[in-house]
């Protein structure tokens, strides 16, 4: 597993384990219990997926000690617009069954999102419940705006091969922090990872090396430095999701899948939300 360094010297594991859109329950539990046995060392929650409790329970039995995962949870709209972020910790710390979480994401830029900033600033700089606070879904208007007396360790933004969002990539990474991709292989939705990870372009490269297109498209995004968030529920695909240390991806070949970008988001735009 590569690492990177957060702006406030937090250690993350470059790979994660996205577990938007499962069920709560079996599904998760075994979903995250397989990760960390195939070595995942980050798993991504938040509030709103509805499985955090699963998701305790899977880190808690696994036996892993607790300071060797990195756990992320995010503050929902609703917490952010009613001025709840500080309880909204709370609750999220409760049903993960954790003391503290690695990573707190403010969800989505909505409005009440600079009190939402003081208030989780506030738990970060005074309490053990956080290591690392941050934002996703911000554009460059957003972090502009932001009056921070720590500056966010991340922006978690979509991005794949169809929808590069180089632009918020860069503004994200210009002001010093880092930037985590969730859909990295195209989110699940139609016109997302099915028809993403067809395309001959991914085919041929994979076959050079060996690897599946999934792969492929992982080490891409290893190789643009940032922190993807890959979801299955399949074992397999699991497993194969991390075993992408193995071969380095050309120049050529990075510019060739860069050349992919059809500028196609799947997931919303956060000028655009109904929740
Ligand atoms: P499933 O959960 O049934 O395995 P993203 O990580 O971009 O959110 O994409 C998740 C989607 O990609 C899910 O529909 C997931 O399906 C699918 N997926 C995840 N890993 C692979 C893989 N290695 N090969 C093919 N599809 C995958």
């Amino acid at each position: 597993m590569h690492y990177i360094q957060l702006n406030n010297q937090t250690i993350i594991p470059q790979i994660g384990f996205g577990v938007f859109r499962m069920q709560d329950g079996k599904e998760t539990y075994d979903a995250v219990r397989w990760a960390l046995d195939a070595g995942y060392r980050h798993i991504d929650a938040a509030a709103t997926y509805g499985n955090e409790k699963s998701v305790g329970k899977a880190i808690q039995d696994s036996g892993i000690p607790r300071e060797e995962i990195f756990v992320t949870t995010k503050c929902w709209t609703d917490d952010i617009r009613s001025h709840h972020a500080k309880q909204a910790l709370v609750d999220s710390l409760e049903r993960l069954h954790l003391d503290y979480v690695d990573l707190y994401l403010l969800h989505w830029p909505v409005e009440g999102y600079q009190r939402a900033w003081e208030d989780i600033e506030d738990i970060y700089l005074h309490t053990k419940q956080i290591k690392a606070i941050g934002v996703s879904n911000f554009l460059e208007r957003h972090l502009d705006s932001l009056d921070t007396k720590v500056k966010p360790a991340v922006n978690q933004i979509e991005s794949n091969p169809y929808f590069v969002n180089q632009e918020q990539v860069a503004y994200t990474l210009q002001r010093g922090m880092d930037v985590e991709l969730y859909s990295p292989l195209g989110g699940s939705k139609p016109g997302g990872s099915v028809q993403i990870l067809a395309n001959p372009v991914l085919q041929a490269i994979g076959e050079k090396y060996g690897k599946s297109p999934a792969q492929i498209v992982i080490r891409w995004h290893l190789q643009r430095g940032l922190i993807i968030l890959p979801k299955s529920i399949h074992q397999k695909r699991i497993k194969a999701n991390i075993d992408v240390f193995d071969f380095t991806l050309k120049g050529k070949e990075m510019a060739e899948i860069d050349a992919l970008d059809k500028n196609h988001r799947t997931g919303h735009h956060p000028d655009d939300i109904q929740f």
